[in-house]
């Protein structure tokens, strides 16, 4: 190992020059530049940890437009030291121009709206976020010859599939929500970046299928502003007090116990994911493929309910409600092209996902 020197960081505000604060950090003199967009988020954040376990050096660029700087708290209780963070749109070449003041390693993606309910309502503020800026993105990318990208995208551009577990193969369908079509959207945009860039421009793409959990250290975990619209966080803040209790929504469907069914990945386990991919990119310079990351097993709404119990001892206080629009019957992943090409799997239960999910709770309170 390198010995340790120490840097002087500065953190930008929005745009060049609008320095906020200064900060000391450590940095081997080897170290790899990561930057990860919405670093500052559920995913991103997570991968931020595991970034530096792989001995890579994450460099966050988030806004915090749909995040808190606290974050960056609890990833120094848990790193023992700051991130380097760009409070910046990554879409603002401006405002990026100093994050590529020194040499950046690869880009991993994450930066993007998420709420598919919002997305319904306000789509030209998802095509412009997530379209729009991963289009500038990738124009400074490759404007500077950086070699590797990994895309943050989702199972939801399979639609409701006609057969199950959904391998990379399965069709892409026409997108059911704004969000839907933005993912969609990206990954095209980058097969044709890829293509023009001509052997200089890796790409993973990344379809995720439902992450949930937070860090075992509690440090670190969901933060939705305001009612969360996902299930676990919901369930947890139903648990806690904070919300009356939960709706499933619907117990209609043709799955066997009416409810519907999602393959629920610990947050870690896909961190860690993002790790592997970029490894495999580095072995494969130039290369561009996709990949489901899930468990590979499918659970109900209600298994999820009862394995929350099993985990904490905790019933969730729950009643039957409609189904909700633009949800899918049953979808979980086939994940063994990621276990065969990039050497990743799940490692963690539903049980570890929800107490883990559970202790974040019970830490941020009632
Ligand atoms: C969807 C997308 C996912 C995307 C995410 C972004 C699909 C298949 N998945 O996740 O790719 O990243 O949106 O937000 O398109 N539920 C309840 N009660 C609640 C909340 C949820 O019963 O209060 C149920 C839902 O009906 C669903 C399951 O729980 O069956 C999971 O819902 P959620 O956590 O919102 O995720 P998805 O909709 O699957």
């Amino acid at each position: 190992m390198e010995p340790y020197r120490t840097l002087r960081l500065r953190i930008y505000g929005n745009g060049p020059g609008k320095v906020t604060d200064i900060c000391g950090m450590a940095e081997t003199a080897q170290s790899l530049r990561i930057i990860v967009t919405g670093g500052a988020g559920f995913i991103g954040s997570h991968t931020v940890v595991a970034l530096v376990e792989a001995g890579y050096e994450p460099v966050i660029v988030d806004d915090l437009r749909n995040s808190k700087a606290s974050v960056l708290d609890g990833l120094e209780r848990i790193l023992g030291r700051r991130v380097e963070f760009h409070a910046v749109d990554c879409g603002n070449a401006a405002a990026m121009a100093p994050v590529f003041e020194r040499p950046v390693h690869g880009v991993i993606h994450f930066a993007a709206d998420k709420a598919v309910g919002e997305s319904v309502a306000h789509p030209e503020q998802y095509f412009a976020n997530n379209i729009g800026a991963t289009a500038q993105l990738t124009d400074m990318l490759r404007e500077r010859g950086i070699a590797h990208l990994v895309f943050s995208s989702s199972c939801t551009v399979y639609g409701e599939a006609s057969a199950l577990p959904v391998d990379e193969n399965t069709p892409v369908k026409p997108a059911a929500s704004p969000y839907g079509f933005t993912k969609q959207a990206c990954e095209s945009l980058l097969r044709y970046s890829h293509a023009a860039a001509d052997g200089q421009l890796g790409v993973a793409l990344l379809r995720y299928f439902n992450p949930i959990g937070a860090h075992p250290s509690a440090e670190i975990g969901e933060l939705p502003l305001g009612t969360p619209a996902n299930l676990v966080p919901f369930l947890t803040q139903s648990v806690a007090g904070i919300r009356g209790e939960l709706t499933v929504h619907g117990d209609d469907y043709p799955t066997p116990d009416g409810t519907c069914i999602r393959d629920y990945l610990h947050v870690v386990d896909l961190a860690e994911a993002h790790v592997a991919a970029l490894q495999w990119l580095e072995r494969h310079p130039g290369s561009l493929d996709v990949f489901n990351l899930g468990t590979g097993e499918g659970s109900s709404v209600k298994q999820v309910l009862q394995a929350f119990e099993e985990a904490t001892g905790r019933p969730v206080p729950h009643r039957m409600g409609p189904r909700r629009a633009g949800d899918v019957t049953a979808i979980y992943a086939d994940a063994t092209k990621a276990a065969d090409v990039l050497g990743w799997s799940t490692k963690r239960s539903l049980q570890q996902c929800l107490a883990d999910a559970w202790r974040w709770q019970e830490k941020l309170g009632g």
